[in-house]
C-alpha cells in the first residue's frame, strides 16, 4: 500500500540559523504515530511539515503521493484542506461560534472534504462526531464554544477534525492543558473515533505515557536534530 506521508532525509532551515533534521520515516493508512520529544526540538516544525505549511529545504517530503516540491502554497492549502483533520495545543475553537459552528468549519475550505460527509445530513454527522468524542450533542450543539471546558473544547477540536473523513489527524499536544484522568480519555476517545473513521494518526507529545497503543514512533532527541549552523 502506498504511504499517506513519505519523508526522507528531511532539512528544515531557518533564516534564524537553525537546521531541524528529521529522521525518515512513512506513514501508512490508520497507522498510529507519535512524535516524541523534548520542547524546542522540532515536533511542531514536523507537523508544519506534514501539514504543508512549509517545506522541506532539502530532503523529499511527499503527501498523498504528491511531492511538495512540486507544488505551490496554494496546492498545499488544498491538499491540507482535503486530507488532513488538525488539533492544536489549544485556542483551536473560535469562541463565540456555537460548537456547531465550529465543528462545521472543519468541511468550510474544502468540497472534496464536504462530500465524504457520509451520514444523511452535516448536522447528524456532527451529532454523531460529538457523541464519539462522549459530548452531549443536544445540549452543547448550540451553545457558544467559550463555555466549555477546557476538556469539552479538545473533544470538540477533535470532532472538527474528523469531520469530512481525513485520511491523516495531526495533533499538536491536544493534551497538554488537561488534568491526568481527562488526557487519557481523550487518547481512548480520539484512537476509538479515528480508528473507525480509518484516519492514520501524527500525534505529538513531550509525555511519554501518552504513547501506549501507538504503532510508531518518531523521536526528535536522539539523535539531536537541531544543530546549529556554523556562523
Ligand atoms: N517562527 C520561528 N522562527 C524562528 N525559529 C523558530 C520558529 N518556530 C520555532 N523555531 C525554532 O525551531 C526549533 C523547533 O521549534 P518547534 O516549535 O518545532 O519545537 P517543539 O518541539 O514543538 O517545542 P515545544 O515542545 O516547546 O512546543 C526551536 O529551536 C525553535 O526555537
Ligand atoms: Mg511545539
Amino acid at each position: 500500500m502506498t504511504a499517506l506521508v513519505e519523508a526522507t532525509e528531511m532539512v528544515f532551515r531557518r533564516p534564524g540559523g537553525y537546521a531541524l533534521r528529521i529522521p525518515s520515516f512513512s506513514i501508512s493508512a490508520g497507522e498510529a504515530v507519535a512524535v516524541l520529544g523534548a520542547s524546542g526540538s522540532g515536533k511542531s516544525t514536523l507537523l508544519d511539515l506534514v501539514g504543508g505549511v512549509v517545506r522541506p529545504t532539502s530532503g523529499s517530503l511527499s503527501l498523498f503521493e504528491q511531492s511538495t516540491l512540486d507544488l505551490s502554497y496554494r496546492a498545499l492549502d488544498r491538499l491540507r484542506g482535503e486530507n488532513v483533520g488538525v488539533i492544536f495545543q489549544e485556542h483551536n475553537l473560535l469562541p463565540f461560534a456555537t460548537v456547531y459552528q465550529n465543528v462545521a468549519l472543519g468541511v468550510q475550505f474544502s468540497r472534496v472534504r464536504r462530500e465524504r460527509v457520509i451520514a444523511p445530513s452535516l448536522s447528524e454527522e456532527i451529532t454523531r462526531l460529538l457523541r464519539a468524542m462522549d459530548l452531549d450533542a443536544n445540549s452543547l450543539m448550540h451553545r457558544p464554544a467559550h463555555t466549555l471546558s477546557v476538556g469539552q473544547r479538545q473533544r470538540v477540536a477533535a470532532a472538527r477534525a474528523l469531520l469530512g473523513q481525513p485520511p491523516l489527524i495531526i495533533a499538536d499536544e491536544p493534551t497538554s492543558a488537561l488534568d491526568e484522568g481527562n488526557q487519557s480519555r481523550f487518547m481512548t476517545l480520539l484512537q476509538e473515533a479515528r480508528r473507525s473513521s480509518g484516519a492514520a494518526l501524527l500525534f505529538v507529545t513531550h509525555d511519554a505515557r501518552l504513547i501506549d497503543g501507538f504503532d510508531q514512533i518518531i523521536s526528535l532527541d536522539d539523535p539531536a536534530p537541531t544543530e546549529r549552523e556554523d556562523p
